[in-house]
């Protein structure tokens, strides 16, 4: 095995996989008019090649794991999906990220297939502002999605909520009321510019670091950051159950801890979610026998990893929205 690093001395222990760009919702900053197929394009990759990427990875020192999309349920093989990934050599942690659609009816079976963490969409605990960002009135059952969760064990269960001027950007009080007997931990996600959503995006962009500056007001410690953390800054208080984390993308530093890599739902390497270009690995992944083409293309794809993204100046790279790419 060789942990795969960078010329900036980052490894890269995790991967984001995207297993399909379709997603049933329709969030406002994201997919406003839902998902539209392009004509022309692949599907997804199959379980076959997904099960071959995998193994790629593993070579290269992959323990972490997250299934994305687009929204990954509306896959119908998602299960077996689960199962493959839970059963990669060196996999220890199997994280997906919904939103929680299908969460209270297909926990067990997650759960069964090896998925260990979760990370559920709540944009606002309001049912009406959830309502208007992602389209559908789904509120209450997510949420029952994610007690269930919680009482069924599953070890890491968060929330993200993506922070829109004018919409969502008043709640903290009723997100500190949830968090005082919920052990989950929010994220509190700057609105990052894409490809597709300008004006949406200066019309709703709020910087993180105002709530951030909030949350210490009110007593919130920082943890200090584990030797693996992500971007995300973690925050907690003696008083609540759960926990909060501040994913602040125009934060100087923000890419200094960078740890992943990810691959999109047609197979192609993407080195930064802001990425001016992807990587085909599909070709390699046609056959067992081409295991070890497949990893030297990894390891030999990764220096072209930038030290940053450019977002700040609003280079947002070859991503339309996070669903292409798998957030
Ligand atoms: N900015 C910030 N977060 C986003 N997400 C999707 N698009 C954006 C964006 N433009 C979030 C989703 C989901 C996670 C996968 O990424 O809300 O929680
Ligand atoms: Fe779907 Fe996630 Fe995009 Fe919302 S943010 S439209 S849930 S992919």
């Amino acid at each position: 095995m060789i942990p795969l690093a960078d010329r900036y001395g980052r490894r890269f222990p995790y991967l984001r996989l995207s297993i399909t760009p379709v997603c049933n919702f329709r969030c406002t900053y994201c997919l406003p008019h839902g998902y539209h197929a392009e004509t022309g394009v692949a599907g997804p990759l199959s379980l076959e090649e997904i099960a071959r990427l995998l193994c790629g990875f593993a070579e290269l020192g992959m323990h972490k794991l997250r299934i994305t999309g687009g929204e990954p349920s509306v896959r119908h093989d998602l299960t077996d999906v689960l199962r493959t990934a839970a059963a990669t050599p060196g996999v220890t942690s199997l994280a997906m990220t919904t939103n929680g659609t299908l969460l209270s009816r297909r926990l067990g079976e997650w759960m069964d297939a090896g998925l260990n963490a979760i990370n559920v969409s709540v944009d606002s605990l309001d049912r009406a502002a959830f309502a208007r960002i992602t389209g559908h009135d789904r509120l209450d059952d997510i949420l029952h999605g994610v007690e269930m969760a919680l009482a069924a064990g599953l070890p890491a269960v968060k929330l993200n909520a993506v922070l829109l001027r004018g919409v969502n950007d008043q709640e903290l009080p009723r997100w500190l009321d949830y968090l005082r007997d919920h052990a989950v931990g929010v994220r509190f996600i700057e609105l990052m510019q894409t490809g597709d959503n300008l004006a949406f995006f200066r019309d709703h962009h709020v910087h993180a670091e105002t709530l951030e500056d909030e949350i210490c007001e009110q007593g919130w410690q920082a943890l200090p950051r584990a030797a693996d953390a992500g971007p995300a800054r973690e925050y907690r208080h003696p008083g609540y159950a759960g926990r909060i984390g501040i994913i602040a993308p125009y934060s100087k530093d923000f890419c200094a801890g960078c740890n992943r890599l990810r691959v999109t739902a047609t197979g192609d390497l993407r080195l930064c979610l802001f990425g001016e270009f992807g990587i085909p690995l599909r070709p390699l992944l046609q056959r067992d026998e081409q295991l070890d083409e497949l990893v030297s293309a990894i390891g030999g794809q990764i220096g072209r990893k930038e030290q940053g993204h450019y977002l700040h100046l609003g280079r947002t790279g070859i991503s339309p929205h996070l669903a292409s790419t798998g957030g």
